[in-house]
C-alpha cells in the first residue's frame, strides 16, 4: 500500500492528491501556511487523512517557537490550532486531532516547552499508527458484510489515499480480495472533484481489485438493473444519533439503496462520531468554490459566464437510510443513539 501522509525529513510528506492519476508527486510541507492551502486545495484529503495532517500541522506550527514560557506557548498553541480549524470544516477528524494534540500540552503543562513539543509530535505519531491498525479493524470487521461474488457501489475515495495507508470504506474491500473473495466495484466518479475516477479507480486498479466506473447519474439504472448488491461509503462526521455526513451525492445512494432494498454501509473510524451533535442539522457543511462545478479542470467556464452555482461538498445521510455503521470496534445497527453510546463510549444501554 502506498504511504498518503507521513514525517519524513523534517517535513509533512503527502501524495499531491490534485495530481492523480496523470502524476504520482509527493510535496514536502514545511510550514503552516502551506499545509492549511495543501488542506484547502484538497492536496491531502480524507476524513482520517486529515486528521492526521492536522497533528502534524500543530507540530510545524509550534516546533521553532522560542518561549520557555507555557502561558505563551499555550497561546501560540491556541492559535496555529483555530488556523488550521479553518482549513476545511466538515471532517470530524481534523478537530479531534486539534483537541487530542492540545490536550498533551495541558496534560504536560509542568514539563519544559522543549518536552511538551517532543510530547506534541509523539502523539501526532501515535495517530498515524493508530489509524494504520484502525483501518485493517474496520476492514476485518466490513468484510463479514460482503459475500462472494458480490457488487459494490461506492462513492468518493474512502482509501488509502484518505488514510494513512489503507481505507475504511475502501479497508472492507480490500480486506475481502485478501480472503480471497471475488468482487466487483462500482465507483461513482464523484462530482465535481471527482474522487471516485481520479483516486479510488486509480488505487483500486493499483491494487488489482476489478473496478468499473460510472457517472453519478447511473447509480439508479445499476440498481435497477439488480446489478448492485450492497453500497459502501464512507464518513466525514456522525452525529450521535447516527446521521452521517459523507461527500455530497452519498445521500442519493442512500435513497436509492432503500428504495431497491440495497444494504447501505458507513464505514468509519471512531475518530469521526461527532458526540456533541445530537443530529446530522448541526453538521458543518463546507461550501466550496462554484469554479469546481463552472470549470471544472478546464481552463474555460463550461457553463454560461456568470451562471450562479450551488457547491457543498457534503451532505447528509439520515441514520434511517443506513443498514449499519462499520467502525473499528465492530458494526453497529439501528438502534443508532442507544448502540453508538453504548460500543464507542461504553455507556450503558
Ligand atoms: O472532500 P473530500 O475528498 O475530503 O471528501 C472525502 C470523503 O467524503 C470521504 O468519503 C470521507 O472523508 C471518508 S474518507 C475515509
Amino acid at each position: 500500500m502506498i504511504k498518503t501522509i507521513e514525517w519524513k525529513n523534517n517535513a509533512i510528506k503527502i501524495i499531491d492528491q490534485t495530481k492523480l492519476p496523470l502524476k504520482l508527486k509527493y510535496l514536502y510541507i514545511k510550514d503552516l501556511r502551506t499545509l492549511w492551502h495543501a488542506i484547502r486545495r484538497m492536496q491531502i484529503r480524507g476524513a482520517p487523512a486529515l486528521g492526521v495532517a492536522a497533528a502534524l500541522g500543530v507540530y510545524l506550527g509550534i516546533r521553532d517557537l522560542r518561549t520557555k514560557n507555557f502561558s505563551d506557548f499555550c497561546k501560540e498553541l491556541d492559535s496555529v490550532t483555530r488556523y488550521i480549524s479553518t482549513a476545511r470544516p466538515t471532517a470530524r477528524n481534523l478537530f479531534w486531532a486539534l483537541e487530542r494534540i492540545c490536550s498533551i500540552a495541558v496534560t504536560n503543562r509542568y514539563k519544559p516547552i522543549k518536552t511538551i513539543k517532543k510530547l506534541i509530535f509523539r502523539e501526532a505519531q501515535k495517530i498515524i499508527d493508530e489509524d494504520k491498525i484502525v483501518c485493517r479493524k474496520i476492514g476485518v470487521f466490513g468484510e463479514k458484510l460482503i459475500k462472494n461474488g458480490s457488487s459494490i457501489l461506492t462513492i468518493c475515495n474512502t482509501g488509502a489515499l484518505a488514510t494513512v495507508d489503507y481505507g475504511t470504506a475502501l479497508g472492507a474491500i480490500y480486506r475481502a480480495k485478501e480472503r480471497g473473495k471475488k468482487i466487483k466495484i462500482y465507483v461513482c466518479e464523484t462530482r465535481p472533484l471527482l474522487q471516485g475516477s481520479r483516486l479510488t479507480a486509480w488505487e483500486l486498479k493499483k491494487n488489482g481489485i476489478d473496478t468499473i466506473l460510472i457517472t453519478d447519474n447511473m447509480a439508479a439504472t445499476l440498481m435497477q438493473e439488480g446489478k448492485i448488491d450492497l453500497v459502501i461509503a464512507g464518513a466525514d462526521r456522525i452525529a450521535a444519533n447516527g446521521d452521517s455526513a459523507n461527500k455530497i451525492g452519498t445521500y442519493n445512494l442512500a435513497v436509492l439503496a432503500t428504495y431497491h432494498k440495497i444494504p447501505f454501509y458507513i464505514a468509519a473510524p471512531t475518530s469521526t462520531f461527532d458526540f456533541n451533535l445530537r443530529s446530522g442539522r448541526d453538521i458543518p457543511i463546507e461550501q466550496r468554490n462554484p469554479k469546481e462545478v463552472t470549470h471544472l479542470f478546464f481552463k474555460q467556464s463550461i457553463a454560461p459566464a456568470g451562471t450562479k452555482v450551488y457547491n457543498p461538498a457534503f451532505d447528509v445521510t439520515p441514520h434511517k437510510l443506513i443498514t449499519a455503521i462499520i467502525t473499528e470496534k465492530g458494526i453497529i445497527t439501528p438502534p443508532y443513539e442507544r448502540n453508538i453510546r453504548f460500543r464507542l463510549r461504553g455507556k450503558g444501554l
